[in-house]
């Protein structure tokens, strides 16, 4: 068996997969969210730490097989997510500040008038934002009083969510993190494959509190005993959305899948290399096996499931988002109608802090059906803008997209992302894409499968081909641009 330990961003969840990949059992807590000023988010450590552990038990005590018959352990987390604690005593000297906080906004507006993205993009592929884990590190050595001063006598160490999760399981021996999660810090040289000291110093960062940069699919050390009742090796640590693409086993340069939550997490595997965007795209790390790392193009679109939730708590239009595929049948289709649901601006490949959501082509026989399928479809435009850009900046077609997340139980939904991608989109068997990832490479490091082993694993529960024409393809999307370029600016009126 391999235990999965997957920390997100609102819960902590384990789930135990015997030698089929087959899922056995499972536990899972919520995670508070803490708002403590506009535009700030944090988790309280200890429970990030005691809900994954108390996951982890329930999951192996509902399968009640002996912990010694597990044989690795997989760690995948929520990324960017950082936090500083005691080396002595394990306790952390603040909250951990969540991916989505925006409290470090203006040290990037700083870092940016300094002239420093060209050489953050260059190394690192990331673009400067309060959303990854550097400045935020920062922040907590600038605040805790004495901080600064207790790091640079070596009593402090810093990591992402997998680190602190390594540290604790393995009783503090292995303060480690893997390359997907240094890839989000702002401070992981992709090239050199280490910690850039340059970025180090620029952002104030000492470098004795940073983790070791290890593979993902390597050796973490072991969960002690005394968590589950033996000692497990944790051999694979990836980032959440690193391990869905895992979990997909989209293995290959060209092959993507797209997560729906609130937003879309979409990631393209772009093979050994490291390609470059010029489209607003992140260069990120898919994953480290063996000597070699594999990279990945990603792109998030802010707003889908929320624009899901907009229609039932905004506009009353349905009672639950699984109602949206009914009442968007209602109507054959949009009828002209476009929704651009901007409603925080507008991220990849637009980058528009500005644009804001707009309904366009009304008419006096427009009914809720077709602003629920409007709604819909703009998710699949949304999907399309961000892997149109993925195909130009790697200069490779898309060889098919796999898709997970909540809207994807949506058949509407998932047949018109194929129509109007004009390639094929698969929904697989495993709706747990991302535990299921760390466990997949667990699995394929502790030698218990292998490669061709896995992509049996997670096979097609149904594959939705494109049926429109392609005129009409380019038609809907041609729409689709002309819309979203009227909303752009848009709060500046
Ligand atoms: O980059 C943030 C991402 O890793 C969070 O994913 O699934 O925990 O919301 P999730």
């Amino acid at each position: 068996m391999i235990l999965s330990l997957d920390q997100g961003t609102t819960s902590s969840r384990a789930i135990l997969f015997n030698e089929e990949a087959g899922m056995i059992s499972q536990g899972q807590y919520e995670i508070k969210q803490s708002f403590p000023r506009p535009g700030w988010v944090e988790h309280d450590p200890e429970q990030i730490w005691e809900s994954q552990l108390a996951a982890g038990r329930d999951a192996i005590a509902a399968s009640s097989a002996p912990a010694d018959s597990i044989t690795a352990i997989g760690i995948t987390n929520q990324r960017e997510t950082a936090l500083i604690w005691d080396k002595a005593t394990g306790t952390p000297i603040y909250p951990a500040i969540v991916w989505q906080d925006r409290r470090t906004a203006g040290q990037c507006e700083e870092l940016k008038a300094q002239g420093m993205t060209g050489e953050i993009a260059e190394k690192t592929g990331l673009v400067i934002d309060a959303y990854f884990s550097a400045t935020k590190l920062a922040w907590i050595l600038d605040h805790v009083p004495g901080a600064r001063e207790r790091a640079s006598q070596g009593e402090l160490l810093a990591g992402t969510i997998d680190s602190w999760l390594i540290w604790k399981l393995t009783g503090g021996a292995v303060h480690a993190t893997d390359v997907t999660n240094a890839s989000r810090t702002m401070l992981y040289n992709l090239h050199e494959r280490k910690w850039d000291a340059g970025l180090i110093e620029a952002l104030r960062i000492p470098p004795s509190i940073l983790p070791e940069v290890r593979m993902s699919g390597g050796d973490f050390g072991a969960a002690d005993k005394q968590w589950f009742g033996a000692d497990i090796p944790i051999r694979s640590v990836l980032g959440d959305q690193q391990a869905a693409l895992f979990g997909h086993t989209c293995l290959e340069a060209g092959s993507a899948k797209n997560t729906y939550g609130t937003g879309c997490f979409i990631l393209m595997n772009t093979g050994t290399e490291a390609v470059a965007s010029s489209h607003g795209l992140l260069t990120t790390v898919a994953w480290g096996m063996g000597d070699e790392l594999y990279y990945a193009l990603e792109g998030s679109v802010f707003v889908a499931g929320a624009a899901v939730q907009w229609l039932q708590e905004g506009l009353g239009l349905i009672v639950a988002p699984a109602d949206s595929e009914e009442k968007a049948s209602e109507v054959e289709d949009s009828e002209g109608v476009v929704v651009v649901p901007a409603f925080t601006g507008l991220g990849a490949p637009y980058w528009d802090m500005y644009a804001r959501g707009a309904v366009f082509g009304l008419t006096r026989g427009t009914t809720a059906g077709h602003l629920v399928r409007a709604t819909l479809e703009s998710l699949a435009f949304q999907s399309r803008d961000v892997i149109g850009a993925m195909e130009k900046d790697a200069g490779m077609p898309l060889s098919g997209l796999r898709v997970d997340g909540g809207a994807v139980r949506n058949n509407l939904l998932m047949q018109f992302q194929a129509d109007i991608l004009g390639s094929e989109v698969t929904r697989t068997t495993y709706a747990e894409t991302t535990a299921l990832g760390a466990a997949l490479l667990a699995g394929l490091t502790s030698g218990i499968w292998t490669r061709e082993q896995l992509e049996s694993f997670n096979k097609a529960e149904k594959v939705f081909s494109p049926q429109m024409e392609a005129e009409e393809r380019e038609r809907r999307y041609n729409a689709w641009q002309d819309a979203v370029s009227r909303t752009m600016g848009w709060e500046k009126h």
